[in-house]
């Protein structure tokens, strides 16, 4: 860990992508690969001191494996496999801007990265390395553990998730970072309950503009189901309550079991939005009609807000139908920021938050997104179905389907 912060620099000369230029053309290919083996990376170490376990997770930007040291204290790790198609030569700027902010995150609440390693660069390879984050491993992923029906979380456990996924947040944003990618497979949980946000791949740090000046981040993030209506609407001077929007949806899903708002195109991810929170105008959400997109986007009119009314059959607890109604706001500086939200009567009113390892330890086999096949099976669709209350009489059939 002492050496993180050079791990990927290397010796002058020696990047992957010059070894067969100028300087080393004269070399033979035993000199070559010696020279590689000796200089190259040496503060990366090489990845078969893992040995590769399972496969359980297969993102847009790669594989994550399960493994297992094989010195040491032989303990399981995650390793996620940096992609380098779509590179010409050298590291992926996208990956070195995910381990710089892992680098700078240490806490409980936030996936721990160990270190970067390599494949050895030999001829069979082109002596080009592969690379590995390396992580500690969690035992389940949150969209795994919904997605299995014997898993049954007590109200004090929804309370002990959401408050560590707050805590999480808080201490994220208080180190000026956005995660910009919530969604319950990014969010990891031990055996023992103790929950890690994951997944900093579209992570990036964040400035409190000054004066008049506005950011112009990047408006494409966030999964489509998870993605607040301020990115729908093309802002691009947007902040951490795009995280808090994505952690309201975590915490309805933790009783609905599926993903609130299932979205297939932007369009209809904003009539959904509007369905359950109410139509976008500037009286609920003042500053809303200066945002690019809306004027040219249709909008349903004259939407009731029904955040409260539609989920007390799920959660049917009163302090938790009201936090979700103050993270599922539409104005996002009216959202609730992680900390106020901790400080919320859901997580300091009977039952208290308890610990979750006991009702982990009845699963011995570990959940992942990945390995729930298929990801939201029929079985779960009839179960909302049966779920999804008598007295909701949806104007959209398509709702039945794609909500809850
Ligand atoms: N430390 C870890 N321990 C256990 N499982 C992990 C760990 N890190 C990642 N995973 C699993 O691998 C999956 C993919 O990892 P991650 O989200 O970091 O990659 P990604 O390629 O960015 O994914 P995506 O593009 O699908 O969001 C996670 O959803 C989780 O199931
Ligand atoms: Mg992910």
């Amino acid at each position: 860990m002492a050496h993180m912060s050079h791990m990927l620099q290397q010796p002058s000369g020696s990047t992957p992508s010059n070894v067969g230029s100028s300087s080393s053309r004269t070399m033979s290919l035993m000199e070559k690969q010696k020279y590689i083996e000796d200089y190259d990376f040496p503060y990366c170490d090489e990845s078969n001191k893992y040995e590769k376990v399972a496969k359980i997770g297969q993102g847009t930007f790669g594989e994550v494996f399960k493994a297992r040291e094989k010195n040491g204290n032989k303990k399981f790790v995650a390793m996620k496999k940096v992609l380098m198609d779509n590179e010409k030569e050298g590291f992926p700027i996208t990956a070195l801007r995910e381990i710089r902010i892992l680098q700078l995150l240490k806490h409980e609440n936030v996936v721990n990265l160990i270190e970067i390693c390599r494949t050895k660069a030999t001829a069979t390879n082109g002596y080009r390395s592969t690379f590995y984050l390396v992580f500690d491993f969690c035992e389940h992923d949150l969209a795994g553990l919904l997605s299995n029906m014997n898993v049954k979380f007590s109200l004090g456990e929804i309370k002990k998730v959401m408050q560590q996924l707050l805590n999480g947040l808080y201490y994220i944003h208080s180190n000026k970072i956005l995660h910009r990618d919530m969604k319950a497979a990014n969010v990891l949980i031990t055996k023992h309950g103790i929950l890690k946000l994951a997944d900093f791949g579209l992570a990036r740090a964040f400035s409190i503009p000054k004066n008049e000046s506005k950011n112009r981040y990047t408006n494409r993030v966030v999964t489509l189901w998870y993605r607040p209506p301020e990115l729908l609407l093309g802002d691009r001077n947007y902040g951490p309550p795009v995280d808090m929007w994505g952690a309201g949806c975590i915490m309805a899903e933790m009783w609905t079991r599926s993903p609130i708002m299932q979205g297939n195109t932007e369009q209809q991810q904003l009539t959904f939005i509007s369905q359950l929170c109410g139509s976008f105008t500037p009286d609920v959400w003042p500053g809303v009609e200066e945002l690019e997109l809306y004027k040219s986007i249709e909008l349903p009119k004259n939407q009731k807000r029904r955040v409260k009314e539609r989920l007390r059959p799920y959660v049917k607890d009163q302090t938790g139908c009201d936090l979700l109604d103050k993270l599922l706001t539409l104005d996002p500086k009216k959202r609730i920021d992680a900390d106020t939200a901790l400080n919320h009567d859901f997580f300091w009113t009977d039952p208290m938050p308890s610990d979750l390892s006991k009702m982990l330890s009845q699963h011995l086999q570990s959940m992942f997104e990945y390995l729930a096949q298929p990801r939201r099976s029929n079985q779960m669709r009839n179960y909302h179905q049966q779920l999804t209350t008598m007295n909701q009489k949806p104007q959209d059939n398509s709702m039945i389907d794609r909500v809850w």
